[in-house]
């Protein structure tokens, strides 16, 4: 059965005692991954997880903006060039109050990473946090360079739905659209064309019903493909199928042709 969780974080510390076994899991219910970064740290574990169906992609979060230095961009320029890093990311903004990073050195370090992916030709991975408008504008002005990019655990209106995909970009939904109060998230998940619609667990965190709270793993993503299959109106076959399809035309589009 076709399934992609596009988004996770096998190299984590809460996955430091069983990572084989959780990865394990994970391809027994999936068809593949992908691995994300968040700081230089990360994203090198990430490429050290690349194996068949386990693909990485490498950048720095909005939280670390400070550390988008020119050495630092080298450094991911290096790792992008692997065949199996698949995108940057994950990378954007994030005006939630844990992050003291001030907003311009945010911005600096999105635009840049941005710039790296339009030279590389790597789609990206896009986390937002209370930054939308912000975001928009920044997107608005790069999106014709990039062969495309995902808004990763999509949190947001129909307003926001449209803009994202004005860009041609894809949406994912992560394990909170299965909450029961993430009322107008499934109504926003109901707007998004199937042709463009992803799903991930952003393992460790954000376990869907009925495993919430506790440590997400890749292998809950079909709890997620199942909500949302109820949410939209279609069967799980059909989401798993199409969700693979898109995943598959982001990331591994180069891949797919050669
Ligand atoms: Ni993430």
């Amino acid at each position: 059965m076709p399934l992609v969780d596009s988004h996770c974080h096998l190299q984590d510390a809460k996955f430091d005692d069983d990572r084989d076994q959780v990865i394990q899991r994970a391809l027994d219910t999936v068809e593949w991954l992908v691995v994300i970064g968040d700081d230089l740290a990360s994203s090198r574990a990430a490429t050290t997880l690349i194996r068949p169906n386990v693909y990485a992609a490498v950048g720095i979060h909005p939280y670390y903006a400070a550390t988008v230095t020119p050495e630092a961009l080298d450094e991911l320029r290096a790792m992008a060039r692997a065949p199996s890093v698949v995108a940057i990311g994950e990378i954007g903004l994030d005006y939630f109050k844990y992050n003291d990073t001030p907003r311009d050195v945010q911005a600096e370090g999105f635009r840049s990473q941005l710039e790296l992916a339009a030279e590389l030709a790597l789609p990206v991975v896009i986390h937002n946090r209370e930054s939308t408008d912000d975001l928009c504008a920044i997107l608005d002005e790069y999106h014709t360079r990039l062969p495309g990019g995902v808004m990763h655990c999509f949190a947001g209106d129909a307003a926001f739905v449209e803009r994202t995909l004005s860009w041609g970009f894809h949406i994912s939904f992560a394990g909170n659209v299965t909450f029961p109060k993430a009322v107008e998230l499934r109504d926003a998940a109901r707007l998004v064309p199937l042709e463009k619609l992803l799903v991930e667990t952003d393992a460790p965190y954000l376990a869907p019903q009925p495993v919430r709270g506790k440590r997400c793993e890749p292998a809950h993503v079909q709890l997620t493909a199942e909500s949302l299959a109820e949410t939209i109106g279609i069967d799980l076959d059909d989401l798993r199928t199409a969700t693979t399809h898109n995943a598959a035309e982001l990331f591994l589009q180069e891949r797919s042709t050669s």
